[in-house]
């Protein structure tokens, strides 16, 4: 298996802008690929405000900061942006139908040895992989929101993905300084088939009156030392990001434990997505 150098990471959100920050931080090279210049600005700014924390909490110096930054360059398309790399991250929307658009450009000019992975928190990466031409160099990469921060990185296998890919994608993740933890493809992987039932529990705890959001998460920070508790997490992960991911686990088992709380459902119709609408369950 040939080296990993250069990294493309495609959409610039929270999530990419975050894994952009990471392998740049780590060394490698990053193209990040938006679809606007606005938005690679936008993401280029987010990521600099990063590091500025990261300096001002003196994690790292203004020499680390400025290096990291002249490690990622934007690109407006696909193409020219995947054409070097050694290891393509799709970090876009939760739609099947674009990620499957996305992946079908990657796979006609990304290098014959290139990785391609997606971040995606619970669509299928077996199905993802069968619409490219190297399901066997496909595998899910899923990390967590702050991304310099979290030290997971959650490793999908597809139905096809080969154990050399795995193996790579592993000592890749602890270059990043993070632990990568492996898991089958199934609805929701681990991670969000644990956490989201938790959070709708705690939604539900809320409709039925049993507690007030505050009460419900003082429970859970005080008594179970999450550093958050669930609803204030699902506001900062987005109340429509956990509906969807609850749709997935419900449509992918077919068991009615994971239908999403009435309240939920209510929320999400009004727009209240939580941090980035600026109300969820708290108010930003
Ligand atoms: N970049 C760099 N550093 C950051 C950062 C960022 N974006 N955000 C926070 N930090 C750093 C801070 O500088 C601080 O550093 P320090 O420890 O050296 O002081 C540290 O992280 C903690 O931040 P704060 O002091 O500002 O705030 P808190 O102590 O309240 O921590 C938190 C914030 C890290 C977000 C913490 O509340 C937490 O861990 N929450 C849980 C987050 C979580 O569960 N994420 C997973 C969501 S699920 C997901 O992403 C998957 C998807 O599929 C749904």
């Amino acid at each position: 298996m040939s080296e990993i150098k250069n990294i493309a990471v495609i959409g610039g959100g929270t999530m990419g802008n975050g894994i952009a920050h990471v392998f740049a931080m780590s060394g490698f090279n990053v193209q990040l690929i938006e679809t606007k210049q606005e938005f690679a600005d936008r993401a280029l700014k987010t990521i600099e405000g990063n590091l500025d924390r990261m300096v001002k909490k003196e994690k790292i110096g203004e020499s680390e900061k400025n290096s990291t930054l002249q490690r990622i360059s934007t690109n407006l398309d696909v193409a020219s942006g995947v054409k070097d790399a050694d290891l393509i991250i799709e970090a876009v929307p939760e739609i099947y139908e674009l990620k499957k658009k996305i992946f079908e450009q990657v796979d006609e000019h990304a290098p014959d040895h290139a990785i391609l992975a997606s971040n995606t928190s619970s669509i299928s990466i077996t199905k993802l992989a069968a619409c490219t031409g190297r399901p066997d160099k496909f595998i899910g990469m899923h990390f967590f929101n702050p991304v310099p921060v979290m030290k997971l990185v959650e490793v999908i296998n597809g139905l096809e993905t080969s154990d050399d890919i795995t193996d790579a994608i592993i000592s890749l993740s602890e270059k990043l300084g993070k632990v990568a933890v492996p898991a089958n493809d199934s609805p929701g992987f681990v991670s969000n088939r644990v956490l989201m039932p938790m959070i709708n529990e705690a939604i539900f705890c809320v409709y039925e009156g049993v507690a007030t959001a505050e009460n419900v998460d003082d429970v859970m920070k005080l008594g179970m030392a999450h550093p958050m508790g669930p609803l204030r997490l699902a506001d900062f992960i987005g109340l429509d990001v956990c509906l969807d991911i609850l749709a997935v686990l419900y449509d992918g088992f077919k068991d009615p434990k994971y239908r999403p709380s009435p309240l939920l459902v209510k929320m999400v119709d009004a727009g209240k997505l939580g941090n980035k609408t600026g109300e969820g369950f708290y108010k930003y």
